[in-house]
């Protein structure tokens, strides 16, 4: 980044402060986003951060909510010294703690000096206030307050690449490699934590948030191992966000997180299986209400193990309105990554098995910057859908709709392609993390995505509909004779 260029960015920032009540985020650069420079950072929030943050960079025990198998269940994963003898978790309905029920723990060691717990509630009730409280170091925490929301007609939130600790840039200020990794993961996730925050403003009865992977950036991703305890430091940032300690986060493996064990030894993912492995874990699945979620990690490229995930996971969940897979690799996206070989293999690969098993979203990330894709089928424009409203509500596709993220936190954007692929409806990339609040019922999945500087949507809404009741997600294929335009 060029100083006059910041000193710049800085003084139009300033007047456009204070000339508008508009909440002013911007980027100076096609980077990165600098917290000082954003509005909230300009405030005192960013000293009052800059002061927290020493404790919590040393401090990666905080804990880390995930989706059980159901809207029954919560998982819980937190980190422990190793010396203490034994970690627990207790929930209750009470504030107090009162009756409260004593979960079984299960603990592993983790990076050298800290252990992992794990645990699950269950038999949880729709619309309950729970509170659980655990300990660190044999300490009990505050109670903390878990609301389950409505599982009928719900809306879960979607962000991509918060990938906290990769705003490059900033280890140019540190004056040694640690202390540059310091700045960055402080300035990744203050803003991280900012587009939390505002993410809950907007809809504050999100029943979870789906995360498309790179959680955290791994500086030195070519030593893949599971004791590889640098990157703890980005884990912590990555889970600093207090909201967090009440919405669960389904986490995809990035290829930034795929590198070391310590994935697995934070996230507590439901129906974990061995398929899709690499060093932080597999590929999982959970529901929610009407909803198959199926996580692939596809940093492990052996497609036999995602289809035979794919294929048991729909077999198990017959009657599921709305079938959502998500992995981390953008293979309808529109950024730096879209047109490489590796992600065009994959999309062909992976292409037949999301069809063969009705899937309808597709939920990417990887490219930090957003795109929808129009409903395709087989790789080309999925002709049978009836499209209305100028594009913006489809009714009862055949085909998949694929989204891809923007970053969430700032830490670092790509740019657009030059030229927007024929399979893009929308794209959009302003330097401005973004994330999507997602509304699904027995009818309808819309997706709305907002800039998190003045919350202003970025794309229109967009809605699928189904319309056939008795129909187990996609309607039954009906043949048309319509040319299909070639997309590939
Ligand atoms: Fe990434």
């Amino acid at each position: 980044m060029k100083k006059g260029r910041k000193y710049f960015a800085s003084l139009m920032l300033a007047a456009m402060i204070s000339s508008s009540a508009i909440n002013v985020f911007a980027a100076d650069n096609d980077g990165w986003t600098e917290a000082t420079q954003t509005r909230l950072g300009q405030t005192s929030a960013w000293a009052d951060w800059c002061k927290q943050w020493q404790t919590i960079k040393n401090s990666p025990t905080q804990m880390s909510l995930s989706p059980g198998e159901d809207e029954t269940e919560l998982n819980f994963a937190w980190y422990s010294k190793d010396t203490d003898s034994q970690a627990k978790l207790k929930i209750s309905t009470n504030k107090k703690m009162k009756n409260a029920k004593v979960l079984k723990v299960t603990t592993i060691d983790a990076t050298e000096g800290f252990k992992s717990n794990k645990a699950t509630a269950k038999n949880l009730k729709s619309n309950t206030k729970y509170y659980y409280s655990y300990t660190i170091d044999g300490e009990w925490t505050e109670p903390t307050l878990y609301e389950t929301q409505s599982t009928k007609s719900y809306s879960f939130g979607f962000v991509g690449d918060p990938q906290i600790g990769s705003s490059e840039s900033n280890i140019a200020t540190g004056s040694t490699e640690k202390q540059g990794q310091d700045n960055a993961v402080r300035n990744d996730s203050f803003n991280w934590n900012n587009t939390i925050n505002t993410m809950l403003k907007k809809d504050s009865d999100i029943s979870f948030i789906v995360s498309a992977g790179d959680q955290i950036q791994t500086r030195d991703k070519k030593n893949p191992s599971m004791s590889y305890n640098k990157n703890e430091i980005e884990y912590a940032g990555y889970l600093s966000p207090t909201a967090l300690q009440s919405v669960p986060v389904a986490t995809t493996i990035g290829n930034h997180d795929a590198v070391s064990g310590n994935y697995s030894y934070h996230f507590n993912t439901a129906n974990a299986s061995e398929l899709g492995s690499t060093m932080a874990g597999g590929d999982y699945y959970y529901t929610y209400g009407n909803t198959l979620f199926i996580m692939l990690n596809t940093n492990n490229t052996n497609i036999a193990e995602h289809q035979k995930f794919v294929e048991n996971a729909v077999k198990e969940n017959k009657d599921a309105k709305w079938k959502v897979v998500t992995l981390h690799q953008d293979i309808y996206g529109s950024g730096e990554h879209s047109n490489e070989p590796e992600i065009a293999s994959l999309r062909y690969n992976l292409i037949p098995i999301l069809e063969d098993n009705d899937i309808d979203v597709v939920l990417t990330g990887h490219d930090h910057t957003y795109s929808r894709s129009y409903i395709l089928k087989g790789g080309s424009l999925d002709e049978s859908s009836m499209i209305t409203d100028d594009n913006k509500i489809v009714t009862n596709p055949e085909g998949i709709l694929y989204m891809t993220a923007n970053s969430a936190s700032g830490s670092k954007y790509y740019d657009l392609v030059e030229k927007k692929q024929a399979y893009i409806a929308s794209r959009w990339q302003e330097d401005v993390p973004t994330y999507s609040i997602i509304d699904v019922n027995d009818t309808t999945f819309t997706i709305n995505t907002y800039r998190t500087d003045n919350n202003q949507k970025i794309d229109s809404s967009f809605t699928i509909k189904k319309t056939n009741k008795k129909s187990n997600g996609k309607q039954n294929n009906v043949q048309n004779n319509n040319k299909k335009t070639n997309h590939k």
